[in-house]
């Protein structure tokens, strides 16, 4: 047989793949995503289907082990979560002292790596299941902060979604109903952010924690490669660039052909992905459901028909047709954030809270592999060997 690794230091052969666009990193039954077809399923389970009928702490648990929980292993599974829906004091203190400049995602990402000193790294089921808690707690902290408001303490009868959103919008020691179209609304797009096999931010969880860094360093770090606009800041971009153009007169055609200029340095937030070429199955789902959700809580938002608009005018348009640029799930999710009353720059927050469980599955199934450390080549294309010149004579 060939040695790969010999061949490769004998001549210095290297798979040059920039962004990895071609390289598969990794061996994963998590999930499985069709670009051409645009296909997403989770351990076999259409997102379509996922999206319909589960909770988002059910397709966190298929997510996690691989099979859909029985009602008493769901039943335990959220009564475990719910456990551990509990304020930490000492990182509340720190919290609380995080300037109101610092943007949420990194105020979380800080959180989460601060977690570490709380808890003892070796108890693994535990901190999954901290994490999971952890977040909406971390999330409604910021929000509260953000507001001059005092925190709302957990409240562990309620589902994850509804404790969320009593976190983020009772006020404090005032009694506070959960409206059941926001609470479902929640549900379905934390699911349709679960997963997406090896995208940035899941990459890089994958590489920290390939170093064995802990679950926490793994997660802190995903956090911050999300933060991106390229990634989940996207949703945070598209309502900002909807906002620009409602402010500039709604003239959608001006701002595609700004796109389509690349010296503009401007591109149509919310379009486009990585893999798929054909239209991303959770921007479906999020399309009908902004408009459900709107519809339901009889929000009227202006930017919903020129999000409509821009959609249908790239979608004709030779540049995007030729490119296969199709809205991503990032279009439409803002609409839907906003008409529940998050503000802008908490959007990215909800993907991260989403995007929790298949961060740690892929983090779980990177260590049940024993896979080795992440370390990519390069090509050198540098100074080739020279002589060192005295300062004096530079
Ligand atoms: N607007 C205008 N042109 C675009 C856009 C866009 N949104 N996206 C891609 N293009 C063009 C590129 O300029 C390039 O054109 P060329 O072939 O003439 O040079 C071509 O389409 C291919 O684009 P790449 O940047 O090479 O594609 P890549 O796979 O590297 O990038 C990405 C994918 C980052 C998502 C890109 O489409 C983009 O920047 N989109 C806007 C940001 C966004 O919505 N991100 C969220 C992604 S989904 C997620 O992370 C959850």
């Amino acid at each position: 047989a060939i040695d790969i690794a010999k061949l490769r230091d004998l001549t210095g052969y290297i798979t040059y793949d920039p962004g990895y666009k071609n390289t598969g990193a990794t061996k994963s039954a998590i999930t499985f995503l069709d670009g051409e077809e645009g296909i997403l399923r989770h351990c076999g389970y259409s997102i379509e289907e996922l999206a319909d009928k589960a909770s988002f702490l059910e397709v966190a648990y298929l997510l996690l082990h691989g099979e859909l929980p029985t009602q008493a292993q769901l039943d335990a599974f959220e009564a475990a979560v719910q456990k551990y829906t509990v304020a930490n004091q000492a990182l509340l203190n720190i919290a609380q002292v995080i300037p109101t400049s610092t943007h949420p995602m990194s105020e979380l990402s800080a959180l989460v790596g601060l977690m570490e000193g709380q808890y003892s790294t070796d108890e693994k089921e535990d901190n999954i299941l901290r994490l999971l808690a952890a977040l909406p707690i971390f999330a409604a902290w910021n929000y509260k902060k953000s507001i001059g408001e005092g925190i709302v303490a957990p409240d562990q009868s309620l589902d994850y979604c509804s404790n969320f959103l009593k976190m983020m919008f009772a006020k404090p020691g005032e009694a506070y109903e959960v409206n059941s179209i926001v609470s479902k609304a929640m549900n379905k797009l934390l699911i349709l952010h679960a997963d997406h096999e090896q995208n940035c931010s899941t990459s890089t969880v994958r590489l920290i924690g390939s170093s064995h860094a802990s679950l926490f360093s793994s997660i802190s770090g995903g956090i911050m490669a999300l933060f991106g606009p390229l990634h989940g800041g996207a949703n945070q971009a598209v309502i900002e660039m909807l906002e620009e153009i409602k402010q500039a007169g709604g003239d959608t055609a001006k701002f595609i052909e700004m796109a389509k200029d690349k010296n503009s340095g401007f591109r149509l937030m919310g379009f486009g992905h990585r893999v798929y070429k054909n239209f991303d199955p959770r921007a479906r789902i999020i399309k009908k459901a902004a408009d459900d959700v709107l519809s339901a809580l009889g929000v009227q938002d202006p930017i919903l028909k020129i999000a409509q608009e821009l959609e249908a005018a790239a979608l004709s348009d030779e540049y995007f047709v030729a490119r296969k640029l199709y809205p991503n799930v990032d279009f439409y999710s803002g609409i839907i954030y906003r008409a529940l009353g998050i503000p802008t720059n908490m959007f990215t927050i909800l993907f991260a809270i989403g995007r929790l469980p298949g961060w740690i599955a892929q983090h779980q199934e990177m260590m049940t592999n024993k896979e080795p450390i992440g370390r990519p080549r390069q090509i050198y294309v540098g100074a080739t060997p020279r002589a060192f010149v005295d300062i004096n004579k530079r």
